[in-house]
């Protein structure tokens, strides 16, 4: 059984980063699925860039939270968003990921929906035993959106017109949903500033995956380690397909946004800030070329 571990307040985002790793490989070495773990490498990567981790340590080493929290909370996030792609690659049929075959390549189909699963509830595990569960009903809504908002792409929109309103709406819930909660663990203890980091965190992953979805056209030879051109392969929604859009505008006014709703909450600016030119802007510029 995962124990909840005392874990130190970090001296930087590496310490961080490093700890949520640990937890989650910790984590999944107490499951039955141990000898899979150190077999696959693709599974070696978890988390890729870890996004959503950097973001709640960004917010929360400004404002205070604890990290305990900050650390179960991003490696739940980090599990969730494993899942999803775990599921995603099957969906698209995306054969790289992260510069390596995808997992279902490696152990199949069902072998990959099934991890997918555990990790999925290990993560719910995880949250429930930090903050005396009081994270645990908004990572379930929250992942619900991500699910939601995979499900209606896939069975009410495919081969509908791109329209940025219906792009964007996904992309919210899809990828914004789970920035939306690594951002708000920076608001613990001020029920306002976790709702406006909430929101914040909803613009910042709404502007990633706009910006992913130009990645996917990219050439196939590109460096982005990923299959790439699946979307138009399967006829979906996607920002790519955007007529007289000036998206590189709209993502600059999506992150002018995240700040703006912080109403000049200062610590709360700070990590934002932070975030969106150490972490966020590279990445926006890697998919855009
Ligand atoms: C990547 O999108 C996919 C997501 C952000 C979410 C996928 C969600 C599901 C498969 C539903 C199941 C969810 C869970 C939590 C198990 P993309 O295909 O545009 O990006 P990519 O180019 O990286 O593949
Ligand atoms: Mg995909």
């Amino acid at each position: 059984m995962t124990t909840l571990t005392q874990i130190e307040r970090p001296a930087g985002l590496d310490h961080h980063l490093e700890q949520v790793r640990s937890l989650i490989f910790r984590t999944l070495e107490e499951t039955s699925l141990r000898e899979v773990l150190h077999d696959s490498p693709s599974l070696a990567s978890i988390g890729g860039k870890m996004l959503r981790s950097r973001l709640a340590h960004r917010v929360g080493s400004v404002t205070g939270v604890d990290t305990n929290l900050l650390v179960h909370g991003s490696a739940a996030v980090e599990m969730i968003h494993t899942a999803s792609l775990l599921h995603d690659d099957v969906i698209d049929g995306g054969v790289m990921r992260r510069g390596l075959p995808t997992f279902w390549v490696e152990k199949g189909k069902a072998g990959a929906i099934l991890l997918g699963d555990l990790l999925l509830f290990k993560a719910v595990d995880l949250i429930c035993r930090v903050a005396d569960g009081r994270y645990t009903h908004e990572l379930v809504k929250l992942t619900g959106e991500v699910c939601e908002a995979e499900s209606e792409q896939e069975l009410i929109l495919q081969g509908e017109e791109s329209q940025l309103e219906i792009c964007q709406s996904i992309a919210r819930r899809k990828t914004g949903a789970l920035f939306a909660f690594a951002s708000l663990l920076g608001g613990d203890g001020d029920a306002h500033r976790r709702e406006v980091l909430k929101e914040s965190g909803y613009l910042l992953g709404t502007a990633y995956q706009l910006a992913d979805d130009i990645l996917d056209t990219r050439p196939e030879d590109d460096a982005s380690g990923k299959t790439l051109g699946t979307d138009a392969a399967r006829d979906i929604v996607s920002a790519a397909r955007l007529e007289h859009v000036d998206l590189r505008a709209h993502l600059d006014d999506l992150l002018v946004q995240s700040v703006k709703i912080l109403n000049g909450d200062q610590q709360a600016v700070k990590g934002i800030q932070t975030y969106i030119a150490q972490d966020l802007q590279p990445a926006l510029s890697a998919l855009l070329g």
